[in-house]
C-alpha cells in the first residue's frame, strides 16, 4: 500500500451518468492485479473529506509512463466532484488495496457482471486472455447504453443480458447464469465463478454457487471510510443459519496471503513455498452449551494431501479475572473535547463516525474566504 500523487489524463462520461477516468500514476506504484482498488481524493478541496474508493477498470505502462484506469458512476458528492476534475489536475491516491481476484490454474472462470460492477471484470478479463485462458463473460445492465467495455471483452465467451430487453437475453443476468451452467458441462471441479455488481445481484449469484457447490469470488463495492483497516467501519458479515432473530451464529473468516516459510503447526513440515495457503475458520457457540465457543480451522495447501480441519473448542469462564494492559502502538484514534476523531492513513484529522462535526478551531487562524 503506497500513498502516491496522480495527476487526470482522461475525465470523460462514457455512458449516462458514469466516467471513464485515466489517471497517471508514479514508477512507485505497484502493478495491481484485476479485483484490487484505490482510495482516491476526489478533489484538491478540503471538502469532501474522505478519499472514496475504486476498483482499478485496468492498469496501462507504456515505456516509463504508468497509468490506472476507473470506470465510476455519478451518485452523490464525491462522484460528483470528481465528474468535474478536469485534464491536468493532481490529486492523490492510496493503493493498490484489497485482495485481487485469484483464479484457480485448473477452473475456467464464470465472470458474472452486473453494471458497473463491470469495470474490475473488464481487467480480470485483459489479464485471463492475455494468459491465453478460456473463459465465459455475462454481462447484464438495464440497457444496452449502459454495457461499457463489451468490445474490450475479447478471448472468452460472451453472453450479455438488459432489462428492457434492448439487446441479447430479455432479463436479469442470473438466469443466463443458470443456463450456462445447466448446458455449458461446467461442475464444481472444472468452473468457479467470479462476480461484481449491485449488491442483490452479488447475493444471488453466491446463494446459486453455495447451493452447487462451486467456488465463488464476489468484489463488494460497500461503503468505506479510512480503507486500510482502521477505522473497522467497513467488515462485510456473512451470514450462516442466522435465525428468525436475524441474528448472526456463525462468523466466517478466510485468510490468504500468508508470507512464508510457515510450517502448518510449530512442530509439522513447513507449508508449501507457493504461499498459496488459504485457512478459513468458521466460529460459532455450541448449540447445546453457549458457553463453549467452536473455531473450525481448515487449511488448504499444496503441501497437503487434502484440506485439513481442526476443531478448537474455548469455555467461557464466568467471572474472569481481568490483567491491565496499555496498547498505545499504532492507535490512529485522537481524543479533543470530549470527542473521538481519527488520523488518516496520509496524516490528516478525519471524523470517527458518519455526520461528525469537525472539532471547535475558534483559537487557529481560519483560513481567508
Ligand atoms: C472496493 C470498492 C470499489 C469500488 N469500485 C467502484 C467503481 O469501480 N466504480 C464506481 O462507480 N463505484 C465504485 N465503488 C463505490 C464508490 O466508492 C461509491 O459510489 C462512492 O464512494 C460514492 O461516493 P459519493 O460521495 O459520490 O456518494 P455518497 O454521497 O457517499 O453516496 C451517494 C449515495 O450512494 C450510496 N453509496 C455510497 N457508497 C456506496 C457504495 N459503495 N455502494 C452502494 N451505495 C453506495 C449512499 O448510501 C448514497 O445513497 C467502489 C466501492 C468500494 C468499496
Ligand atoms: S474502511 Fe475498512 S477499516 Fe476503515
Amino acid at each position: 500500500m503506497n500513498l502516491v500523487a496522480c495527476s487526470v489524463v482522461e475525465n470523460r462520461e462514457v455512458t449516462p451518468g458514469n466516467f471513464l477516468l485515466t489517471l497517471k500514476v508514479p514508477r512507485g506504484f505497484s502493478r495491481p492485479s484485476p479485483g484490487q482498488f484505490v482510495h482516491l481524493r476526489v478533489s484538491p478541496e478540503v471538502e469532501p473529506l474522505l478519499r472514496r474508493p475504486y476498483s482499478l477498470e485496468g492498469f496501462f505502462e507504456r515505456g516509463s509512463i504508468r497509468a490506472v484506469r476507473i470506470y465510476y458512476s455519478v451518485v452523490g458528492r464525491g462522484s460528483k466532484a470528481l465528474a468535474a476534475q478536469p485534464k491536468g489536475q493532481r490529486l492523490d491516491l492510496i493503493g493498490p488495496l484489497g485482495v485481487g481476484f485469484a483464479p484457480s490454474p485448473r477452473r475456467v472462470p464464470i465472470v458474472v457482471a452486473g453494471g458497473r460492477g463491470v469495470a474490475p471484470l473488464l481487467f480480470f478479463a485483459r489479464k485471463l486472455r492475455a494468459k491465453k485462458r478460456p473463459f465465459v463473460f455475462l454481462f447484464g445492465a438495464k440497457s444496452s447504453r449502459e454495457l461499457y467495455g463489451v468490445r474490450e471483452i475479447r478471448g472468452g465467451r460472451l453472453h450479455l443480458a438488459t432489462d428492457d430487453g434492448s439487446i441479447g437475453f430479455h432479463g436479469s443476468v442470473l438466469p443466463m447464469l443458470r443456463r450456462e451452467w445447466e448446458s455449458g458441462g461446467h461442475t464444481p471441479l472444472n468452473a468457479e465463478i467470479f462476480t461484481c455488481g449491485p449488491h442483490g445481484l452479488l447475493h444471488e449469484v453466491a446463494e446459486f454457487a453455495a447451493a452447487r457447490g462451486i467456488r465463488c469470488e464476489a468484489s463488494l463495492e460497500g461503503p468505506m471510510a479510512c480503507a486500510v483497516g482502521a477505522c473497522r467501519g467497513c467488515p462485510v458479515p456473512l451470514r450462516t443459519g442466522a435465525d428468525a432473530s436475524g441474528r448472526y451464529q456463525t462468523l466466517e473468516v478466510e485468510t490468504r496471503l500468508l508470507k512464508g516459510p510457515r510450517t502448518f503447526d510449530p512442530a509439522s513440515a513447513p507449508l508449501h513455498p507457493d504461499n498459496e495457503s488459504v485457512v478459513t475458520e468458521r466460529i460459532y457457540l455450541d448449540k447445546a452449551d453457549p458457553n463453549i465457543l467452536h473455531d473450525d480451522i481448515t487449511t488448504v495447501d499444496h503441501s497437503l494431501t487434502r484440506p485439513w480441519t481442526v476443531n478448537k473448542r474455548y469455555v467461557r469462564v464466568n467471572n474472569p479475572i481481568w490483567v491491565e494492559a496499555s496498547c498505545a502502538e499504532g492507535n490512529p484514534h485522537v481524543r479533543i473535547d470530549g470527542q473521538n476523531y481519527m488520523m488518516s492513513a496520509d496524516g490528516h484529522l478525519m471524523p470517527a463516525k458518519k455526520g461528525q462535526k469537525p472539532p471547535d478551531l475558534k483559537y487557529f487562524n481560519q483560513p481567508q474566504k
